[in-house]
């Protein structure tokens, strides 16, 4: 067994309607005033306002910051830690998609005042320490709440990496109710975002380890359990609340056996045509599947195993082709769109998608088999 180091949230907190224990959560954590790190959308459903009331009726105060976007730039972020520190918390919590958890943990950090952004930027660079920070996500997909991993767009489309463990919050909180209001597509497309976590982790090639493989086996058998019953009946709380743990379990797996070659792919067409994340995985990830089977195999048969597909697929699945087949069935049962031709992307520019994949050294180094210039075209070609 190789050694291997594995970090994670200190506590997480799974239940349907827990967001009611957040008030408490704080009190243990020594929170007086909170600053609630979030977007003006997810306020605009209420239920900002509504953890800020339930907080303050017990007695804890809160600020709401709802400016958090997409890919947050680091003004953004520098925004919310000056609303932070003038309001006077001493405590974060992130609600929202990946963004607003990303930005709630560099606000964590922040508002201690030790250490300005720019210090912050890379591997292991934050020293000292961070305020009490929950994270609450509404999505079942990103694994944000165990990751500790902030992106900030650093420039017109650079994006940067903050990396530390000081960025794992003290409390996860899994609250599917929080996801009711989610359009079908995205739910879609972020849980398919977390199954490719999922399987990335576990044929990661330089730090898989047997607890993120373990997390990767169970996070896959609930998503695939629960993903088109969260899709097609979007009320379904139960499979809401599978989603969001399975998502979890993928998010801790990944933040300990990173991603490789399908994130590597999906970036550039986020960066060039605003793709978002999780369909631009979905989009190339039969087709990474068939690139990788020759190295990953068994891998990716012991992987098969897990999935439980609809009615639709009959047979157990057993082979890298059986699980490259079964996502390019999810794609049409989930409704998204199934080429890059259909999402208009130029067949001219696939060239500078594959430029631009080879950039991604830090994830393609984590992929089973290597991945040249021509493979990564091809792929893209496959995926058209
Ligand atoms: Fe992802």
């Amino acid at each position: 067994m190789n050694t291997f180091q594995f970090d994670t949230s200190k506590r997480i907190v799974n239940e349907v309607g827990g967001l009611r224990h957040c008030p408490n959560l704080c009190k243990e954590l020594g929170v007086k005033h909170v600053i609630i790190v979030s977007d003006k959308g997810l306020r605009q459903l209420g239920m900002v306002d509504e953890l800020a009331h339930c907080l303050q009726n017990a007695g804890v105060s809160a600020t709401v910051f709802d400016k958090t976007v997409a890919d947050p730039p680091d003004s953004i972020v520098l925004e919310a830690s000056a609303a932070a520190i003038e309001s006077g918390a001493d405590g974060v919590i992130g609600i929202g998609g990946g963004s607003s958890m990303d930005c709630a943990k560099l606000v964590s950090v922040l508002v201690k005042q030790q250490q300005s952004l720019s210090q912050m930027f890379g591997l292991n660079q934050i020293t000292g320490t961070r305020a009490p920070l929950i994270l609450i996500p509404t999505t079942a997909g990103t694994g944000s709440e165990v990751t500790p991993i902030s992106i900030v767009t650093t420039g017109e489309t650079t994006k940067a990496g903050i990396v530390s463990h000081h960025l794992l919050p003290d409390v996860a909180l899994l609250d599917a109710s929080l996801t009711l209001d989610l359009p079908a597509h995205i739910t879609a497309a972020t849980g398919i975002d977390a199954m490719v976590h999922a399987i990335e982790a576990y044929t990661s090639k330089i730090k898989k380890n047997p607890y993120s493989d373990m997390l990767a086996k169970q996070a896959l058998l609930l998503l695939s359990s629960n993903i088109e019953k969260a899709v097609t009946t979007g009320k379904d709380l139960p499979a809401r609340q599978q989603m969001m743990f399975g998502a979890c379990l993928a998010g801790q797996a990944f933040a300990n056996a990173p991603v490789g070659g399908v994130h590597a792919l999906a970036y550039p067409l986020g960066g060039h045509f605003h793709i978002p994340h999780g369909l631009s995985n979905a989009l190339v990830l039969p087709h990474v599947l068939r690139f990788n089977a020759s190295h990953a195999a068994s891998m990716y048969g012991e992987l098969a195993a897990q999935i439980k597909p609809s009615a639709s697929v009959s047979n157990p699945l057993s082979t890298s082709e059986d699980l490259a087949q079964y996502f390019e069935e999810l794609l049409k049962i989930c409704g998204l769109p199934t080429s890059l031709k259909a999402l208009q992307i130029p067949k001219k520019d696939l060239t500078v998608l594959a430029q631009d994949a080879m950039l991604q050294e830090r994830l393609l180094v984590n992929n089973p088999k290597h991945m040249h210039f021509d493979d990564a075209l091809n792929i893209y070609e496959q995926a058209y």
